[in-house]
C-alpha cells in the first residue's frame, strides 16, 4: 500500500515536473486579461473576441502593448507571426524591461526583410542598465507563415530565451564573477511594431517600402507566469516556491544544451562574446559559456 502511494507520488511529480519543464500555457487568454496597449490605440485590431490581435504599422505611427503587472521572475510566452512579405525596415519586438534608470531588459528583436529573405532575431540582455551584448541568429523556420512561440524564463540562476521549445541563449547568473543579474528590479512585458530602417535590415541600406503598408504582426497567447510585484518591490513573496524556482530550471538539462549548441552552429550570425575588435577583454559571463 504504503510503496504503490509512494509510486503513485513518483509518477505524479514526474508528470508535474514535465508539464513544467515545458509549460503548456493556455493560448486563449484574452488580450485584455494581462495586457492593455501602451500608444496608437487605434493601431491594434482585435480578433476572436480579444484572444488574438494585429499591431499595424504604417507610416504615421506603429503601435505596442504592454502588461498591466509587473513580475520579478516567471515564464513569459508570447505567440507572434511576423509580418509577412517585404518586411525590411520593420522591427517586432518581445521583451521585459524594469524600466528604471539602471534599467534590467531581456530583448528579443525580429528584423524583418524583403520577401523571401530571411528574418533576424537578435537578442540583447540589459543589467544594471548595461546591455551591448547583442546575439544573432537566423530562424529554421519562416516566421511569418505561421504562429511560434517566443518565451523567456527567468529565476534567480538563469535567463533563457526560447523559440518554440529550443533554447537559443541562456545568461547564467554570473554575480560570483561580476556581472550584474537582475533580480531586484520588477520589470513589465513589451511587444511593439516599429520602423527602424535606419539599422535593421542589411545594417539600414534596405528601407522601409510605405508602399506596401500597413505592416502586420499578429498576437495570441496572452498568459502570463509569473511572481507579480508592485514596480517598486525588490523581492517576489513567493521567491523560490514556485515551478520556474524548482532545481530542474537552475540549468538547461543535457538535451537542451544538445539544441542550444545545434542552433549556436548552425544559425548564429553574431555573437558579441566572440567580437574580439568590440571587445578586446571576453565579457566574463561568456567566459564559462564558451565550449557551447
Ligand atoms: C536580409 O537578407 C539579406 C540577404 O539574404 C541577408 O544578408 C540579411 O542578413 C537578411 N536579414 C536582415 C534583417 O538584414
Amino acid at each position: 500500500m504504503y510503496s504503490s502511494l509512494l509510486t503513485c507520488f513518483i509518477l505524479l511529480s514526474i508528470a508535474y515536473a514535465s508539464f513544467a519543464a515545458n509549460p503548456r500555457t493556455p493560448i486563449d487568454v484574452p488580450f485584455g486579461r494581462n495586457y492593455v496597449p501602451t500608444w496608437a490605440y487605434d493601431h491594434i485590431k482585435y480578433l476572436n473576441a480579444g484572444s488574438e490581435i494585429q499591431l499595424y504599422l504604417d507610416k504615421y505611427t506603429g503601435t505596442g502593448f504592454q502588461s498591466k503587472g509587473s513580475y520579478l521572475f516567471g515564464h513569459f510566452s508570447m505567440y507572434i507571426k511576423m509580418v509577412s512579405g517585404d518586411s525590411a525596415g520593420t522591427v517586432t519586438a518581445f521583451y521585459l524591461s524594469s524600466q528604471t534608470t539602471e534599467h534590467d531588459e531581456i530583448d528579443f528583436e525580429f528584423l524583418g526583410n524583403r520577401t523571401g529573405q530571411p528574418y533576424i532575431l537578435q537578442t540583447n540582455v540589459f543589467t544594471g542598465g548595461k546591455g551591448d551584448r547583442e546575439q544573432r541568429i537566423y530562424l529554421w523556420f519562416d516566421p511569418t507563415k505561421e504562429y511560434h512561440r517566443y518565451s523567456v524564463l527567468w529565476n534567480m540562476f538563469q535567463i533563457v530565451f526560447f523559440v518554440d521549445d529550443v533554447p537559443i541563449r541562456v545568461f547564467k547568473n554570473n554575480n560570483d564573477l561580476g556581472v550584474k543579474f537582475p533580480f531586484n528590479q520588477p520589470m513589465k512585458i513589451y511587444n511593439s511594431l516599429w520602423n527602424a530602417d535606419d539599422w535593421a535590415t542589411r545594417g539600414g541600406l534596405e528601407k522601409t517600402d510605405w508602399s506596401k503598408a500597413p505592416f502586420i504582426a499578429t498576437y495570441k497567447g496572452f498568459h502570463i507566469d509569473g511572481c507579480e510585484a508592485s514596480v517598486n518591490a525588490k523581492f517576489c513573496d513567493t521567491q523560490g516556491k514556485r515551478w520556474w524556482d524548482q532545481p530542474e530550471f537552475h540549468d538547461l538539462d543535457n538535451f537542451q544544451w544538445q539544441r542550444l549548441k545545434w542552433v549556436r552552429q548552425k544559425y548564429t550570425i553574431y555573437n558579441y562574446c566572440n567580437d574580439h575588435k568590440r571587445y578586446s577583454q571576453t565579457p566574463q559571463e561568456c567566459i564559462r559559456d564558451k565550449d557551447i
